[in-house]
């Protein structure tokens, strides 16, 4: 899907907007494109709302990241996306896995710009040592050889066992966009993943619609993970998605719209 180049500062990002009504606003994935989205831009749009997703600083058509991206700056950038864009309607936030650490900061940042958050696949807790230490390894090994091995790592994890075994157009789509993404920006988002904040204690003052999805084959982000936190948010909703693993979304398009819009109706 062709974007539109929006400048909004520091950077400019490229940004898929369609549809008129009600703003969604959609966060990738790591290390992902708006084009995750593909299967929710069109139907939602179709179902009367404004879809804005964006590629985000240092990934798709954005402008290239520096050294590191923390989620903080990610949610700045889309605050000042959305006022560039005249979107006063406070939005839903829709945002997976790395876009959901996103939410949390626009949450605690840019409350005021928020209606509903509908978190897809994602945590709240923070990195322990391990994992932090792993990102920083990881980080410095894209930069000097780039993202060639990475879909060989990543998309066993990163896919369901149903997606990956029956379904190759969404394991190619997912191959494609890792390997099409800049080794710098991919880099300054895992530095800024591995020193994000620990918001557990945030999720019992999130005062807005909330809607979790995850897939109940989903091996990052697990569904008791995401059932914990449902329970911790106040009158969270909670949907799992049959046969998907972590890219809930992508795998199966169909349920996670259905759940979505559920949502965006009823709330
Ligand atoms: C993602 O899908 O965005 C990643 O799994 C986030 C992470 O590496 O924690």
């Amino acid at each position: 899907m062709q974007g539109q180049r929006i400048p909004i500062g520091e950077v400019t990002l490229n940004v898929v907007i369609q549809g008129e009504g009600e703003p969604v606003l959609l966060a990738h994935g790591f290390p992902l494109d708006h084009s995750m989205w593909e299967a929710q831009i069109n139907v939602l749009a179709a179902e009367g709302y404004q879809v804005i997703a964006p590629d985000l600083r240092g990934f798709g058509k954005s402008d290239p990241a520096k050294d590191k991206t923390t989620m903080s700056q990610f949610a700045d950038d889309l605050s000042r996306l959305l006022a560039k864009l005249n979107v006063t309607k406070p939005v839903t936030f829709c945002g997976l896995s790395m876009g959901g650490y996103i939410a949390w900061q626009f949450f605690l940042r840019h409350r005021a710009r928020l209606a509903r958050l509908i978190l897809c696949d994602t945590r709240a807790n923070d990195d322990d040592e391990n994992v932090a230490r792993g990102r920083l390894v990881m980080a410095a090994e894209v930069e000097r050889f780039g993202l060639e091995k990475a879909p060989g790592t990543m998309l066993p994890k990163l896919l369901g066992p149903v997606t990956l075994e029956k379904n190759e157009a969404v394991v190619e789509a997912l191959r494609a966009t890792i390997l099409r993404q800049d080794p710098a920006g991919v880099a300054a988002a895992q530095r800024g993943m591995a020193e994000r904040q620990n918001v557990v204690d945030v999720l019992p003052t999130i005062d807005v619609p909330t809607l979790l999805i995850c897939g109940d084959a989903d091996a990052i982000t697990p569904p008791e993970v995401m059932q914990e936190m449902a329970a911790a948010i106040p009158g969270a909703e909670y949907a799992e998605i049959a046969h998907a693993g972590h890219m809930a979304p992508m795998e199966r398009a169909v349920e996670t719209n259905t759940a979505m819009l559920d949502f965006l109706k009823s709330t």
